[in-house]
């Protein structure tokens, strides 16, 4: 069912209650807590521009992080606020609360234009809990609720359905932002009738992380391409040796009738042929959860599909970066979640690299390359073609539920167009 678009409602004057996902990566500098990408931020300013410009009352919420309901410091979005502002170029007026006394005074004095953004939604237990009286205690200072947050859609939390229910049910209206109705677009409606080839890329650790989204793209997709370590569960699943890899050998059978389904609906189901193998040695340094880091030793390509006793497989080797480059070279339709090696180390981030690169010359050859969020995008940013695709999604899991078919709560709570 098409949903409400902001763009088709008055807002004059209004107070727009607009829930948008601020969660964003961050980083300590010199005591200081700061913003160290601003993607998801960028992708609601046209949003927030049409509301400016048609004068709306803007009260923005968020979350950031998982702080359980605890007043975190660290995850404040105060420093949001101030990244907003610069980026808007107007004032964001912070408060420190999302319910209450100190909100209904701030957006009691706003004129028409201005922004407020609310303290993290999730200071409150009651948030997650999507408890009605809270979702009530936040729809005090809204006359229309208007959701941006694509990347928390797949939440049924107080901000994110609980107050757009309390809104419809005064006969306000629910409306989807423009961030929002992108992602929906290009993850939904463009995959409904792809232009073909339709070739999925998928990628990332755990064949149980994406078995869901496989099965439903084996109805859709002309090729679907595997790498990262869920590769080597297929691998497992072929009878190979798979040597010290990350694989899940409870889900051996669910690789096995992934392979089957693709047999039967004659989709071209394409397994790594090659690897950049390492031999995994603990150090006695931890990582931030404390965990022994573990230092990849003699990188190296190997073409046997066994894997050496002693190595893991890290990434796609040469052979497949080429088998699947000439597959994505020929698409009409590219879609692309999970990276196909440990690409933050640079020794195991060619073929992710090539993958994106691959995807960048089927788009401007005309195809449409469409980018399923969490570690593609990081991926594809990092390796600097973040503007050359068609459609990057802000979101993670949201972008995986939907991929999945599953209906997302944040969209069902909106109103029908
Ligand atoms: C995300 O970053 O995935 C979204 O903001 C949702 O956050 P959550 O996984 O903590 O609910
Ligand atoms: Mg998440």
């Amino acid at each position: 069912m098409a949903k409400l678009s902001v763009s088709n409602v008055d807002v004059k004057g209004k107070r727009v209650f607009m829930r948008v996902d601020y969660n964003v990566p961050m980083e300590e500098k010199d005591g200081q807590m700061v913003v160290t990408d601003v993607t998801r931020i960028k992708e609601t300013l046209p949003t927030l521009d049409l509301l400016v410009k048609a004068g709306a009352k803007i009260i923005l919420t968020a979350h950031l992080g998982r702080p359980k309901g605890k007043k975190e410091p660290t995850m404040s979005l105060r420093p949001v606020a101030a990244k907003l502002a610069e980026m808007l170029g107007a004032p964001v007026n912070f408060v420190d609360d999302c319910i209450g006394e100190k909100v209904e005074q701030a957006v009691a004095a706003m004129q028409p234009g201005q922004v407020v953004l609310l303290e993290n939604v999730r200071f409150y237990a009651e948030e997650e809990a999507n408890d009605p009286a809270f979702s009530e205690k936040m729809a005090k200072v809204a006359d229309i609720y208007v959701n941006d947050a694509f990347g928390s859609a797949h939440r049924a939390h107080a901000s994110t359905e609980g107050v757009a229910r309390v809104v419809a049910k005064r006969g306000g209206q629910c409306a989807a932002g423009l961030l929002m109705e992108r992602e929906l677009k290009f993850l939904g409606d463009e995959l409904e009738k792809p232009a073909r080839p339709f070739v999925v890329i998928l990628g990332g650790a755990k064949v149980s992380d994406k078995i869901k989204v496989i099965d439903r793209l084996l109805e859709k997709a002309d090729a679907l391409l595997i790498g990262g370590a869920m590769a080597y569960t297929f691998r497992l699943a072929q009878g190979y040796k798979t040597g010290k890899s990350l694989v899940e050998a409870d889900k051996i059978d669910i690789a096995k009738s992934a392979l089957e389904k693709a047999k039967a609906k004659g989709v071209k189901f394409l397994l790594p042929v090659d690897d950049v193998v390492a031999t995994p040695v603990k150090t006695d340094k931890l990582d931030k959860k404390g965990k022994p880091i573990i230092d990849f030793q003699n990188p190296r390509v190997s073409s046997d599909m066994n894997c050496p006793d002693d190595a893991a497989g890290l990434d796609i080797g040469p052979a497949t970066v080429k088998a699947y480059s000439d597959v994505i070279a020929n698409a009409k339709t590219v879609l692309w979640n999970g990276p196909m090696g440990l690409f933050e180390n640079k020794n195991f981030a060619a073929g992710t690299n090539a993958v994106a690169k691959a995807a960048v010359d089927a788009t401007q050859k005309g195809a449409k390359s469409i980018i399923g969020g969490g570690d593609s995008v990081k991926a594809i940013n990092k390796a600097g073609l973040g503007d050359k695709v068609t459609f990057m999604s802000t979101g993670g899991g949201a972008s995986l539920e939907f991929l999945e078919g599953i209906p997302l709560p944040g969209v069902v709570a909106l109103s029908d167009k």
